[in-house]
C-alpha cells in the first residue's frame, strides 16, 4: 500500500548535509500605491529537492519568483527581506539559477543551438573556449531530448520543442538552480506530462534543484519533492507538504488521490478566507 502523505509544516532541512541552494527569509513586496502582493514569505530550496509553488490565480506566485531571481527592480515598489543563493546574498540575478517561462522566448534569429548558447560567454561566467562552449550546448540539447537538432530554428520548432530549448539554454549554464513560471502550461497534455517527467529526470542527472511555480494540483503532486500553498491578500505560504509518495506517481494511486483532496480543501479554504479583488 502507499505511504499516506504526511504533512510538515516547517521547513525541512537539507538531507545532504549540505545548506540549501536558496533561502529567502520574511520577503514582503508592494507596488507603491497598491496593496501588498506578499507578506513574510520564508522558504527554502534543498540540493536537488524540487519545491513546488503552488496557488491560486492572483496570489502572487510570479512576483515572488521574480523577487526570488532578483528580477524585479522597479523602483515603484517596496521590498524586504533576504534572499540567500548558495549561501550569499543575491541581489541581482545570477547566472547558475536559471530562469524558465510560459513562453521559451527564444531570438527567432538564432537556430536552437545559438539560442541555447546565447549569453554562454557573459559576465560572471568563467570563461569558455569555442569547443567548451560547443560541448555545453551539445550536452544541453542532448540532455532535453535534442541531440542533433541544434540546426533548427524556432520556426521549425514545435511548442514542445521550443521550450525543451528553453530548457537547454538553462542548463547550459550548469544551474544550481532552476526557477521554472509555469513552463509548461502551454502544453498539451501529452507533452506536458512528458516534460514534467524531464525536468524530475534532468535535476536527479543535472545534480540541480528547481522552484516550479504552478497553479496546477497534478502538475505539483507529479513532480514536487515539497509543496508550498500560496494564498491570501497579501500572499502568504499557508501550508505545506512533503510528498513521500514514490516515483511514477500514478494519478489513481490512493496516496495521490488522497493528497490531492488534502490540497484542494487547503485552497478552497484559503479561497474562501481571501477578500474578494478589488474590480
Ligand atoms: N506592476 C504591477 N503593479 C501593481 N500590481 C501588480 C503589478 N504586477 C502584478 N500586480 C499585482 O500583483 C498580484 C500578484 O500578481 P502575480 O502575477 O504575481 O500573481 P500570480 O499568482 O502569478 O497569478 P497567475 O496564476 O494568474 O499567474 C496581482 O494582484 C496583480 O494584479
Ligand atoms: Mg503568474
Amino acid at each position: 500500500m502507499n505511504a499516506v502523505p504526511t504533512v510538515h509544516v516547517r521547513e525541512a532541512p537539507a538531507e545532504t548535509g549540505e545548506g540549501p541552494v536558496l533561502q529567502a527569509h520574511a520577503l514582503s513586496f508592494q507596488y507603491v500605491g497598491a496593496p501588498p502582493v506578499f507578506e513574510g514569505v520564508s522558504l527554502q530550496v534543498a540540493p536537488r529537492e524540487i519545491v513546488c509553488l503552488l496557488g491560486g490565480s492572483g496570489c502572487g506566485k510570479s512576483t515572488l519568483l521574480r523577487v526570488l531571481a532578483r528580477l524585479e527592480t522597479t523602483h515603484a515598489a517596496r521590498a524586504e527581506g533576504q534572499v540567500d543563493f548558495l549561501g550569499q546574498p543575491l541581489t541581482s540575478p545570477h547566472p547558475r539559477a536559471a530562469l524558465l517561462f510560459q513562453q521559451p522566448s527564444l531570438l527567432p534569429w538564432l537556430d536552437a543551438a545559438r539560442n541555447v548558447g546565447f549569453g554562454l560567454d557573459f559576465a560572471r561566467q568563467p570563461a569558455l573556449s569555442k569547443a567548451a562552449l560547443s560541448q555545453r550546448v551539445a550536452d544541453a540539447l542532448e540532455a532535453v531530448g535534442l541531440a542533433g537538432q541544434g540546426g533548427r530554428y524556432p520556426a521549425q520548432l514545435s511548442g514542445g520543442m521550443a521550450q525543451r530549448v528553453a530548457l537547454a539554454r538553462g542548463l547550459a549554464r550548469q544551474p544550481q538552480l532552476l526557477l521554472a513560471d509555469e513552463p509548461f502550461s502551454a502544453l498539451d497534455a501529452i507533452t506536458r506530462a512528458e516534460m514534467q517527467e524531464l525536468l524530475v529526470t534532468l535535476v536527479d542527472r543535472w545534480h540541480t534543484a528547481a522552484l516550479l511555480v504552478t497553479h496546477d494540483i497534478d502538475e505539483a503532486i507529479a513532480v514536487g519533492d515539497r509543496i508550498l500553498l500560496m494564498g491570501g491578500r497579501p500572499g502568504r505560504i499557508v501550508r505545506e507538504w512533503r510528498v513521500d509518495i514514490g516515483r511514477p506517481r500514478e494519478a489513481d494511486a490512493a496516496a495521490v488521490t488522497a493528497l490531492r483532496l488534502d490540497i484542494l480543501t487547503a485552497l478552497h479554504g484559503v479561497r474562501q478566507r481571501a477578500p474578494a479583488a478589488a474590480a
